[in-house]
C-alpha cells in the first residue's frame, strides 16, 4: 500500500463537503497542515499552471468558503497513524467545475458527496464524470445527511443503486467504487462507526481512505521532460531546464529530442544548482547534452517513453466557457510547455450527463462534455492520456478573452494528415505567374451586406483586365450557389465559407491569377485565417466601410427589412456582429464617393502591392 493518498473532494454547494472534511480532521485530531511535508511528498502539487500557492495548505478549512475567495484549489496535507494524505478541496458551485478538473488531474481517488435527502443530483453525476475523464479510477461516494433521512436503509439503498448504475456507465471497476452512508454534522461513519445505522457494517470513511489500495494509477513509461527554458550562462554551456514529468534520468543516458527525434547523451544534470548523477520525476533540473542539438522551449527530452508526434488527435473535453464552443473556431492550446493555435475540427458527439448517452452536436454549452477532433497548427509532442497524464491533458484558451475555455484529455492520435505529403510539381507557381506576366495576389473585399463590395470588385476587375491582367472574381452569393451551397449563416458555417474561399483563392493564385473576393467575412479571426492560408505577402484586405445606416437605407436585396422583421436569423449588422478590420491595406467608404471615385481611391491604395 502506498503511504500517500492523493484525493479530491467534490460535491454540490449544500452537500456538506467542508463539514465532512472538517469533521474528519477534527475527530482524528488532524487539524494541522504541514507545508514542507506536502512539498516533499509531492513536488508536483505546486506546479499546475503555476496556479497553486502553498500557503493554501495552511489556510483555515472554512475560511475560504465564508469569505467567498475564488481560489482555484486548496491543497491540504494531513497524516494519520496509517497513512499520509493530500486532499484537493474544490469549491462546489457550478462555475467552479474548472477548478474541479484541475484538482482531479492530480488525484488518485475522488470522494464524491451525495445528499441522502435529494438523491443523485445532476451536479453529482457531472462531478463523477469529470473525475473519471481526468483519469481517476477510485471513487468513494459519501451519502451524506443520513440523519435528515431518518437513517433509513431503504433511502440509502436507492441512492446506492443509482451510484452503482452510474459507476457502470463510467466503466469503473465495481470493486474500486465504495459507497458509505454518513452524516457529516453528527459524525456518523466519518471516523467512528455509527450506532444510528446498525445495518451498515463496513468501514468508516476515514478507515476506508486509510486502507484503500490504489493499484491502478496510470503507469507512465520512460523518462519525459518538456523543455521549459534553454539557458546559456556562457558560450560553451547550453542547459535545458524543465521539470521531469515521469521516469528518471542519469548522466550518460541516451535521450531523444522530440519532435525532431535527434539523439544525444546526457553530459550533466543540475538539480537545485548542484550537479547530480541522476534525477527523477517531479524534480526541476537543468540537463546538458554531449553534443549540439537544436532544442527550444516546447521540445521534449524523452527516453523509452510512449509519446506521439502529430498535429491531430481525438480528445474528450469539458467545455467551461460562457460562450459556446463553435466547430472550426481558432483557439490556443496549452499542451505540455507549448502554447500554439488549434482548431476544434469537429464534435463527434457530446455526452449526456444524466444517461451517458452519446448525442450528435455541432455546438457545446458550458459544462458539457464531448469527444472531438482537434487539429494543431503544427506537429507537436504529446501522449495519449491513458499512457501519460501530463503529456496527455491540455487546456483550450480563447484568443480574444484569454480565458480557459476547456480542459481535455487526449484519447488517440489521428494520422489522417500525417499520411499526406505535399506533391512537388515541376511547373511551379512562379513559372505560371511569369508566363502571365503578373504578380498573383488576392484582393479580399470585406464589409456589410449592401456596402458595395461586389460592385466595387466588379469594376476593379474590369479595370485590371483592361490593363492586360488575368483575373478571377469570387463573389459570396455566387460561391454560395455552388461550392458552398451546403453552408448557412451560423458562425461555424461562415468559418467554413471563408476557409474554403481562401483555399480556392490560393489555388487560383497558384495558377497565376489575380483573385478578387467579395464576402462579408464578418469575423476578424476568419480573415486572419484567410490571410494565413493565402500568405501575408499576397493578401490585400480592402475594407468597404459604408456605415450600417447607409446599407440599411440602400437595402438592395430587401434583406435588411426582412432581417429587422425577424425573418432572417444571424443577419450581419442586425442579429450577428461585424468585426471591422483594424489595419486593412485599403479602405473606402462608398457612401462618400461615386463608384468611379471609389474605384480610383482603392486602386490608388493598392498600387504598391501589385
Ligand atoms: S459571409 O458572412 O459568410 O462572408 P457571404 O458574403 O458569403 O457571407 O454571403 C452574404 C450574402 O448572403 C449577403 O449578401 C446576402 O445576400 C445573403 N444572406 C443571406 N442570409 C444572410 C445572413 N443571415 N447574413 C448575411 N447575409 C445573408
Amino acid at each position: 500500500m502506498d503511504g500517500l493518498l492523493k484525493f479530491i473532494t467534490c460535491g454540490s454547494v449544500d452537500d456538506g463537503k467542508s463539514t465532512l472534511i472538517g469533521h474528519m480532521l477534527y475527530d482524528a485530531k488532524l487539524l494541522f497542515t504541514d507545508q514542507e511535508k506536502a512539498l516533499e511528498l509531492d513536488s508536483r502539487v505546486g506546479n499546475r499552471d503555476g496556479k497553486l500557492d502553498y500557503s493554501l495548505l495552511l489556510d483555515g478549512l472554512l475560511a475560504e468558503r465564508e469569505q467567498g475567495i475564488t481560489i482555484d484549489v486548496a491543497y491540504r496535507y494531513f497524516t494519520t497513524d496509517c497513512r499520509s494524505f493530500i486532499v484537493a478541496d474544490t469549491p462546489g458551485h457550478e462555475e467552479y467545475t474548472r477548478n474541479m478538473a484541475v484538482g482531479a488531474s492530480f488525484a488518485d481517488l475522488a470522494v464524491i458527496l451525495a445528499d441522502a435527502t435529494q438523491g443523485l443530483q445532476i451536479q453529482t453525476r457531472r462531478h463523477a464524470r469529470i473525475c473519471s475523464m481526468m483519469g481517476i479510477k477510485y471513487f468513494l461516494f459519501a451519502v451524506n445527511k443520513m440523519d435528515l433521512a431518518e437513517y433509513s436503509q431503504q433511502k440509502y439503498q436507492k441512492i446506492e443503486n443509482d451510484i452503482k448504475k452510474l459507476a457502470a456507465d463510467l466503466d469503473l471497476e465495481l470493486e474500486h467504487v465504495e459507497v458509505i452512508p454518513v452524516s457529516a454534522t453528527e459524525g456518523d461513519n466519518i471516523t467512528k462507526k455509527s450506532a444510528n445505522m446498525p445495518w451498515y457494517q463496513k468501514k468508516t470513511l476515514l478507515k476506508y481512505l486509510e486502507t484503500v489500495d490504489i493499484k491502478e494509477g496510470i503507469e507512465e513509461k520512460g523518462f519525459v521532460m518538456p523543455v521549459q527554458k534553454v539557458c546559456r550562462p556562457n558560450a560553451a554551456y547550453r542547459g535545458f531546464q524543465g521539470q521531469i514529468a515521469s521516469g528518471s534520468i542519469a548522466v550518460g543516458d541516451e535521450i531523444a529530442v522530440l519532435p525532431g527525434g535527434e539523439k544525444a547523451n546526457v553530459q550533466s544534470i543540475l538539480y537545485l544548482d548542484r550537479p547530480v548523477e541522476r534525477a527523477e520525476k517531479g524534480q526541476p533540473v537543468s540537463i546538458r547534452l554531449n553534443r549540439e542539438i537544436d532544442v527550444s522551449r516546447g521540445c521534449v527530452l524523452a527516453r523509452d517513453a510512449d509519446l506521439k508526434v502529430s498535429s491531430m488527435f481525438t480528445a474528450s473535453i469539458l467545455w467551461m466557457d460562457d460562450t459556446k464552443l463553435v466547430q472550426g473556431k481558432n483557439y490556443l492550446i496549452k499542451l505540455g510547455t507549448r502554447i500554439l493555435p488549434a482548431v476544434v475540427m469537429s464534435i463527434k458527439y457530446k455526452v449526456d450527463i444524466h444517461s451517458g448517452e452519446e448525442i450528435a452536436a455541432s455546438k457545446l454549452h458550458k459544462n458539457e462534455i464531448a469527444v472531438c477532433d482537434i487539429c494543431l497548427s503544427e506537429k507537436t509532442v504529446y501522449s495519449v492520456f491513458a499512457k501519460h497524464k501530463d503529456m496527455g491533458c491540455f487546456v483550450l484558451i480563447d484568443r480574444v478573452t484569454n480565458m480557459t475555455s476547456a480542459c481535455g484529455v487526449i484519447r488517440h492520435p489521428l494520422r489522417r494528415s500525417d499520411n499526406i505529403t505535399w506533391q512537388k510539381l515541376d511547373i511551379t507557381r512562379r513559372f505560371r505567374a511569369k508566363r502571365m506576366g503578373q504578380k498573383p495576389i488576392t484582393l479580399w473585399f470585406t464589409g456589410l451586406s449592401g456596402s458595395g463590395k461586389s460592385a466595387l470588385a466588379n469594376e476593379i476587375e474590369k479595370r485590371l483586365n483592361l490593363s492586360g491582367k488575368y483575373t478571377m472574381l469570387l463573389d459570396g452569393d455566387n460561391i454560395r450557389i455552388g461550392l458552398n451551397k451546403n453552408l448557412g449563416f451560423e458562425p461555424e458555417d461562415r468559418i467554413e465559407n471563408i476557409r474554403r474561399t481562401a483555399e480556392v483563392a490560393k489555388l487560383m493564385n497558384d495558377a497565376g491569377l489575380i483573385v478578387l473576393t467579395a464576402f462579408i467575412s464578418p469575423f476578424r479571426a476568419d480573415r486572419q485565417n484567410a490571410r494565413r492560408i493565402i500568405g501575408e505577402e499576397n493578401f490585400i484586405e480592402i475594407y468597404v466601410s459604408a456605415p450600417l445606416e447607409e446599407c440599411k437605407k440602400r437595402d438592395v436585396k430587401g434583406l435588411y427589412k426582412k432581417a429587422m422583421d425577424g425573418q432572417i436569423p444571424n443577419f450581419t449588422g442586425i442579429s450577428s456582429p461585424y468585426e471591422a478590420p483594424d489595419y486593412p491595406e485599403a479602405e473606402v467608404d462608398t457612401s462618400k464617393y461615386t463608384l468611379e471615385e471609389a474605384v480610383e481611391h482603392v486602386l490608388g491604395q493598392i498600387k504598391r502591392y501589385m
